[in-house]
């Protein structure tokens, strides 16, 4: 995925100890600098024998912090002025002993003299040996930096360094970049909100390896369901066959059909307080299933019957939600009216048109779309899926809060 661009304006502390995923903040820092942030690098002692200071000033574009007793680099970034600086901390990889000393207010070196001066958001992403990890007094420290606000990007199980397998490597680079990017955008504005998002195609079988569905990724429910979380909403994320990660904290319910769509949004339909509907579901579908393969001399395939209209079913079964749809629109004079007709045809409060083309809407990581619901059209320019989601959800809040 191409980057939003979303951090611009931000500076982030990334703390880097002394555990073998060392190497692999290197990434974590050019990731961040690619969405725009300001990185400054403060490293342990120990983490400076795996990877040199030198790589990370060089991808950070800044001075890398390791010595408390250095000469200042520059004339206002001591530990404290860098902590106020700051817009958030991040220590990847955090080793059991960094955890430790964060959760009881240990100050013995450049890091976590900082880390202890610094007030802001904060992330820890921890990396180690499975047993230190599944060790209860590693376990009591994480808790308690749970409590006083961190988020934490949980390790995933696989091999370690020390070639055993278990829970304790470092998340990939990009997960830990979405991660810190989410937390600078939360808020609580849909805190006690539980909220339905669907997203990517729906695939109507003719036989076992033939189908007919449509280019869509999913990148923008994706994005959608992100923005959501990041508003403190419960989320529940209905989606049809894509190869994205779903975002951390949400429910993910993966279907097929257009038929299994509709039967999963139902069974949560009570639950729903809104329903953002960004799932580009097959219209029609083969009248019959062949159990076996098709031959290509066997003739048609046969004929196409509509599939439900998922949308219209649930509204049917109680209305009272909050209900934003999309509208995937070609014909350029057309497009608003069509959007328009479709938002009130299906019941919806708001409707985003979608001019789908070469370089947005289907597959691609951009979309410029038009907000419209009963009082506005609000035209936003060509932008990355992931700031658009947030500027849809923007809206949603207004509405849902008014
Ligand atoms: O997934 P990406 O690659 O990121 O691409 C994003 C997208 C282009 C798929 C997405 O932004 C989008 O436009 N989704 C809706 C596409 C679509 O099916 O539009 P539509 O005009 O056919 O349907 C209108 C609305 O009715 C949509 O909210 C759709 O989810 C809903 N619908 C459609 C058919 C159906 N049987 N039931 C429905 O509820």
């Amino acid at each position: 995925m191409h980057n939003p661009d979303d951090l611009r304006d931000k500076t982030i502390l990334l703390g880097v100890t002394g555990g073998i995923a060392a190497y692999k903040a290197v990434e974590v820092v050019s990731g961040l600098r690619k969405r725009g942030a300001e990185v400054i690098v403060l490293m342990t002692q120990a983490a400076t024998e795996l990877v040199a200071p030198l790589t990370f000033q060089t991808i950070a574009d800044n001075p890398v912090y390791t010595d408390m007793f250095a000469e200042p680099k520059r004339w206002n970034v001591e530990h404290i002025a860098l902590a106020e600086r700051a817009d958030l901390f991040a220590v990847v990889p955090a080793t059991a002993n960094i955890i430790a000393k964060a959760a009881c207010g240990i100050a013995d070196d450049y890091l976590s003299t900082t880390w202890l001066a610094f007030s802001g958001p904060r992330v820890v992403a921890p990396a180690m040996n499975a047993e230190m990890w599944s060790n209860p007094v590693t376990q009591r420290n994480v808790r308690e930096l749970a409590r006083l606000g961190c988020e934490i990007v949980e390790p995933d199980e696989g091999r370690l360094a020390s070639g055993a397998v278990g829970r304790g490597r470092l998340p990939e680079p990009a997960i830990i970049t979405e991660e810190i990017s989410s937390v600078l955008h939360a808020d609580s504005s849909l805190c006690g909100h539980t909220v339905l998002v669907t997203a990517g195609p729906t695939r109507e079988y003719f036989d076992p390896v033939r189908y007919l569905s449509n280019p869509s990724s999913g990148k923008m429910g994706y994005a959608l369901a992100r923005a959501v979380r990041e508003r403190g909403a419960e989320v529940h994320l209905v989606s049809g066959p894509t190869h994205l990660i779903p975002p951390r904290g949400v429910n993910l319910h993966s279907i097929t059909s257009a038929e299994e769509m509709l039967d999963r949004c139902a069974q949560l339909w009570p639950r729903v307080d809104a329903l953002l509907m960004s799932a580009a579901v097959s219209d029609y579908r083969p009248a019959r299933r062949s159990e076996q393969k098709l031959k290509k001399d066997a003739g048609d395939p046969g004929e196409l019957v509509p599939t439900p209209d998922i949308l219209s079913n649930l509204q049917s079964n109680g209305g009272g939600r909050f209900v934003l749809g999309f509208a995937a629109e070609t014909d350029e004079d057309s497009a608003l009216q069509q959007a328009k007709d479709k938002m009130l045809r299906k019941g919806m409060d708001m409707i985003v048109l979608n001019r789908v083309g070469e370089c947005r809407g289907f597959g691609v990581d951009y979309n410029e779309v038009v907000l419209i619901d009963e009082e506005r059209e609000e035209s936003l320019p060509a932008m990355h899926k992931l700031p658009l989601a947030r500027s849809i959800v923007d809206r949603v809040v207004q509405v849902i809060s008014d």
